[in-house]
């Protein structure tokens, strides 16, 4: 039995490395972790959510893929009730870039060799790239993924231990000029046209000049042919 994941999600399956542990926090229906394993990718994997009934959603899917065996349900905020030897890829996608810098700053263990962030934040994704590099972690590539009426980012990144501060226009688009994607120039340019309404509509109230220049800087900086 195959089972076919949504863009989004394909996106972030493919940039889970092989072979690794994976820690799925926010699973739902766990499909992530499932096809990772029914494609051969992962041998295992700990699928985590802080509710009840998205575990139980994911608990069907386990029984109709008949891998049980190989992923296991944990109710768990965040990674609080993930130990930290036992997994080496965390998965965290859609949910909210704000929740998800929570959950990366309570998991100290992350910031260790051999781990690796794999991170689809639905809002906020300038939080969550901000929040990497202020805290030591490399973002190594980003990835795009288009769905109809929406295009989701999705981060991969690794603990150095090295803070690598950045413009603040890097953390509105990351590494997404490097993927050289038609999906990756539609994410840029819709960062961009968020990024003006937001200015204009701070223009038009007449309020807060000193945002309405912060963000006109970033706009012309992600405008600027390097980024384009
Ligand atoms: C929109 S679903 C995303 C499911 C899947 N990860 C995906 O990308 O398709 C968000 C899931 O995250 C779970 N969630 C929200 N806050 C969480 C937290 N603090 N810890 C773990 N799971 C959480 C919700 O219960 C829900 O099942």
């Amino acid at each position: 039995m195959t089972l076919k994941l949504t863009a989004r999600l394909a996106a972030v399956a493919s940039l889970v490395n092989p072979g690794g542990t994976v820690a799925d926090i926010g699973t739902d229906h766990a499909y992530l972790p499932a096809f990772l394993v029914l494609e051969g990718r992962i041998q295992s994997a700990i699928a985590c959510d802080v509710r009840k009934m998205p575990l139980e959603n994911a608990a069907e899917t386990l029984r109709r893929f008949g891998l049980s065996d190989k992923i296991s349900l944990r109710l768990s905020d965040g990674l609080d009730a993930v130990l930290p030897g036992e997994a080496d890829e965390i998965v965290i996608a859609g949910i909210g870039g704000t929740l998800m810098t929570e959950i990366l700053s309570r998991a100290a263990w992350l910031k260790a060799a051999g781990k690796h962030l794999v991170l689809q934040p639905q809002t906020h994704s300038e939080d969550v790239r901000r929040f990497l590099c202020e805290n030591g972690f490399r973002i190594l590539c980003e990835k795009a993924a288009q769905e109809p009426g929406h295009v989701y980012g999705v981060i991969s990144a690794v603990y150095t231990g090295a803070e690598n501060t950045h413009d603040e226009a890097y953390y509105y688009v990351g590494e997404m000029p490097q993927s050289e994607s038609a999906e990756g120039r539609i994410y840029i340019k819709n960062t961009l046209s968020r990024l003006k309404k937001k200015a204009a509509a701070l223009r038009a109230a007449e309020s807060d000049t000193e945002t309405v220049c912060r963000i006109e800087k970033i706009i012309k900086q992600i405008e600027s042919p390097e980024m384009l």
